[in-house]
């Protein structure tokens, strides 16, 4: 395709350290897409005759179809995607097919394709999401009342609902989801027409290549359009972030799943057995969403480094803009489905959760809350006050609720009877209604908000 002042071959290591084909193979379907909209453009501004451009396009058509069925000779030596699409095409059509590269380059092209490529994947992650929200929004509707133990450093803190806890994840979620559709706002730019980086003298109209392609209007620096991979990068982000979010919750299923802590339990589809120990239950995918989170927090890294010793414009650094991004968006695609499936199939142990909520004087809060309001005592005052009967308690080897109210009243001659039905697990998080709070009529109304919202986003 460039050999015009070249005599000799490549050598077989340059070949091998230039070829991209087995990475952008995966974007042949964008890149047919662009190199149609691409010669009917030209046909329109009378650039090549519409009969050329007519069979430029039955035969990318047929390309697209032979890839798709597994038909298409790749070619290592045709080194990328953009020139194996070209030579096929010109098995297929003739003489005509050299003059689809008019007015563009392998730099606009490529850039082009990869920024529908990312798109086409910010499509396929927010409705992954949105599954996955969906799943945890059903899981937190029914359990808005069981109660399980919050922690703060790991350690019990107070009483909380499981459904609260799992509608933390639909608003972690739903800022991911903005973070991407945000990235692809501002992605949704064409670079088609920049050629190699100063444009062209052709009278091209980049407008309606832009159009066709979905995008937004054409970029407007050539420089730009052909040198920049934020939109990579950006995405990368979005994808790190995301990927962190359901990190942690597999982490927390590691936790819970532990015989030590036994809060919530998955089923065989979602474990694996040991080879040598039968008792054995692994939480494997939990395991291995919590890992993946590496690639993605790699790939993001990566780029970042590729491109930040880059001068204007394109630069062969940024073939490697690739291959990482897309193992990244393939790993959070299969982190985001496989924490789905676990949410739908996790079943809690809510007897265990609710006795674990009790443990560690969870409700020591509550009753310093009841001196503040029945008292009027001052909140540092009663802190002081309840800690010295959570160390009566502690003494006796009893939970706060069972701690006779002569032993409290040694303390604090005003505590009453009341205070001490302030002290279970029910009431501790009944009482928990300001806004954002864990009380389960609140999560019940998250819930029901948030089934409303997703419903209406499917529409
Ligand atoms: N394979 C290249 C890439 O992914 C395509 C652009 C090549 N451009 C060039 N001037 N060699 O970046």
């Amino acid at each position: 395709m460039w050999g015009g002042r070249f005599s000799e071959r490549p050598d077989a290591i340059m070949e091998e350290i230039n070829v991209s084909i087995d990475v952008d193979r995966h974007l042949y379907a964008q890149d047919i897409a662009a190199s149609k909209a691409h010669a009917a453009m030209l046909a329109a501004q009378g650039i090549i005759t519409a009969s050329d451009a007519k069979n430029i396009g039955k035969g990318l058509d047929t390309i697209l179809s032979e890839i798709g069925k597994g038909a298409f000779d790749f070619k290592r030596a045709l080194e990328d995607i953009h020139m194996n699409v070209e030579s096929r095409l010109a098995e297929l059509i003739g003489p005509a097919a050299g003059r689809l590269h008019t007015a563009r380059s392998r730099n606009d092209q490529v850039a082009t394709d990869f920024r529908l490529y990312v798109r086409d994947t910010i499509d396929e992650i927010d409705a992954a999401l949105a599954q996955f929200q969906e799943a945890l929004v059903a899981r937190a509707t029914e359990h808005a009342a069981t109660v399980m133990p919050g922690f703060t450093h790991l350690q019990t803190a107070q009483p909380v609902t499981f459904g609260h806890h799992l509608l933390a994840y639909v608003e972690m979620a739903a800022r991911d989801r903005g973070r991407f559709s945000d990235a692809r706002k501002r992605l949704n730019e064409s670079p088609l027409g920049a050629a190699a980086l100063a444009g062209t003298s052709f009278p091209i109209d980049r407008a309606a290549t832009a159009t066709a392609l979905g995008f937004e209007r054409p970029m407007a620096n050539s420089l730009d359009a052909v040198s920049d991979r934020d939109f990579v990068l950006e995405t990368l982000s979005a994808a790190a972030i995301t990927a962190v979010h359901l990190s942690r919750f597999a982490e927390e299923l590691v936790v819970w799943t532990s015989p030590l802590v036994g809060l919530v339990r998955l089923s065989d589809k979602f474990t694996t057995g040991s080879s040598i120990m039968p008792q054995k239950r692994n939480p494997d995918a939990a395991e291995l969403v919590r890992a993946k989170t590496g690639r993605v927090i790699g790939a993001l890294t990566a780029l970042l480094i590729v491109m930040k010793g880059l001068p204007l414009a394109y630069q062969k650094d940024m073939q490697e803009d690739k291959e990482g991004a897309m193992e990244a968006f393939v790993a959070l695609s299969l982190a985001i489905r496989a924490m789905t499936g676990m949410v739908l199939d996790l079943v809690p142990d809510e007897a265990r959760m609710k006795a674990a909520a009790g443990d560690g004087y969870a409700t020591a809060t509550d009753l310093a809350d009841w001196l503040v309001r029945t008292l009027k005592m001052p909140f540092r005052e009663a802190h002081h006050v309840t800690g010295r009967i959570v160390a009566l308690a502690a003494k006796d080897g009893v939970a706060l609720h069972e701690l006779p109210l002569a032993a409290m009243q040694a303390v604090e001659p005003k505590i009453t009877a009341d205070a001490l039905r302030a002290l279970s697990v029910e009431s501790s998080v009944k009482s928990r209604t300001s806004f954002g709070g864990t009380a389960p009529k609140n999560v019940l109304a998250q819930a029901r908000a948030w089934t409303k919202r997703l419903e209406k986003q499917r529409k």
